[in-house]
């Protein structure tokens, strides 16, 4: 028989923690809605940190007594000790991780447990442990954007010299090298990574001591507790303090535009994997099969980060919307933060993990690269490079007798290097036999010297520069 949900359950009371002016319980559908504790359980190490460090601050300027703040401080280190083992019983009937852990300290240390909560409410508390944690996500991202930096650095390295087509809407245009385009988002990652620092720098402030919204009136010391908690400072305005979540929309905005970066990269891989490219081969660690085509190896890693992106953009369209409409100061509203926040966190970690799997087991086709990079008269710009550095003539003009000589190639079926000399003179006049040169892909690339460019050289440098400036 289906649960009545518009009434409360026979077993429940007002709620021990807030409930003095309740006299019934919630109804089992309120239950449902109110409780947070299977998402924010998560917070437990933060909401930890975040009461020893406001026990500490109360003891520290005599609001409660020592032998009090020791017990708190006890119990606490206890209940960490639980949820780690799994012993810990979360219960929906305590809303969300600070109840959980209060009520759970009531049990462990009796009436002293009811200290804890002096000078604070659990507007600030949480604020404080959201802070600490996506500040503890931002970490541990930047660690993971470094490393997948290493891993195509590396493999920029290896092919420095490693000749690929260009592409300009798909279409090859110039030839590059392999190093280069991997330096690409070696440079992308880099701007991620300081996207995150700037969040952090702005987020490492303490809510705490904000109360419910307007202070308090107890002589608390909130540089203390900034401080214990690794905090810059304390939040100058209490009303925003408890009711700012915009850390976390930056977090998300981070988050969706690193996913972005790894989505392009996994589009090429999935383009370069395929047999019309066959640019790239993966191995069998980062590819899986098909169980009705025996001949597939799909790279479904790749695919899988590309798509992953979506719940990035999704998470921070939905925390946008989420506040977008919220007046000062909490409101319960802002309890839908973390879901979008933890998703978007779990969804990037592993797919930075995946692409720096990929980015390493990825043996590129030397040979099938090369071949590719001189069709598509690829080094057509090189030609009229040529006749307007040896031969004066004007850049529009030599654009124009180029096209026409890649028409008469296109006509013959042939590449530009195979159309004979007088052939080209017909169309202009001061073309000589050195042009050939101009048109070997390996002499376009070692070309492109320019600060930036693709020359092999350059690609090295630009290596060793990446070396310092992101992995040092
Ligand atoms: N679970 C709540 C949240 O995540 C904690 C704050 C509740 N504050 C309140 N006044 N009911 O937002």
């Amino acid at each position: 028989m289906p649960n009545r949900t518009d009434q409360p359950e026979p077993e429940d009371r007002a709620n021990t923690l807030w409930g003095g002016r309740f006299s019934g319980g919630p109804a089992a559908i309120m239950r449902r809605i109110n409780a947070s504790i299977a998402v924010d359980k998560r917070l437990y190490a933060e909401d930890i940190a975040g009461s020893l460090a406001h026990c500490a601050m109360l003891v520290a300027r005599g609001i409660i007594p020592p032998e009090d703040g020791a017990a708190i401080a006890r119990g606490l280190e206890q209940i960490r000790g639980e949820i780690e083992s799994g012993a810990f019983r979360f219960s929906a009937a305590n809303e969300d991780i600070h109840l959980n852990i209060e009520a759970r300290l009531a049990e462990l240390i009796g009436p002293a447990a009811g200290r804890l909560h002096t000078a604070r409410s659990r507007n600030d508390q949480v604020a404080t442990d959201f802070r600490l944690w996506v500040r503890g996500a931002i970490d541990r991202i930047d660690a993971a954007l470094c490393d997948v930096q290493a891993a195509l650095i590396g493999q920029a390295e290896a092919h420095a010299d490693t000749v690929m087509p260009g592409f300009t809407h798909l279409q090859i245009a110039q030839p590059v090298t392999l190093g280069h385009h991997l330096l690409a988002y070696v440079e992308m990652l880099g701007r991620d990574r300081s996207r995150f620092a700037d969040c952090r720098r702005r987020l490492n402030e303490c809510p705490l001591g904000a109360a419910a919204l307007a202070g308090t009136a107890f002589p608390i010391d909130r540089d203390m507790t900034a401080q214990a908690l690794g905090f810059e400072r304390p939040a100058a305005n209490s009303l925003d303090a408890v009711s700012d979540r915009d850390f976390a929309i930056e977090f998300l905005a981070a988050a969706a535009l690193a996913g972005t970066h790894l989505s392009r990269f996994a589009e090429e891989i999935v383009l370069w994997t395929s047999d019309a490219f066959g640019f790239v081969r993966l191995s069998d660690a980062f590819t899986t099969g098909s169980s009705m085509m025996p001949q597939k190896r799909n790279p479904d890693a790749a695919e899988l980060v590309r798509a992953k992106t979506g719940r990035l953009t999704g998470a921070l369209v939905a925390l946008l919307t989420v506040m977008k409409g919220l007046p000062l100061a909490y409101q319960k509203d802002m309890q839908e933060d973390k879901p979008p926040v933890f998703e978007a966190a779990d969804a990037l970690e592993l797919s930075l993990a995946a692409t720096a799997g990929v980015v390493r087991d990825m043996r590129p086709d030397r040979a099938r690269l090369a071949a590719a990079a001189a069709r598509g008269y690829s080094t057509a710009t090189d030609l009229a490079d040529w006749l307007v550095r040896v031969a004066g003539v004007p850049f529009r003009q030599a654009h124009h007798m180029t096209g026409e000589i890649v028409k008469r190639a296109e006509a013959t079926g042939c590449a530009l290097a195979e159309l004979p000399l007088a052939e080209l003179q017909a169309i202009a006049p001061a073309i000589t036999s050195d042009v050939y040169e101009a048109l070997i892909v390996e002499r376009s690339i070692a070309g492109r010297t320019s600060f930036g460019g693709t020359a092999p050289s350059r690609v090295r440098e630009a290596a060793a520069a990446a070396r310092r400036r992101f992995l040092a």
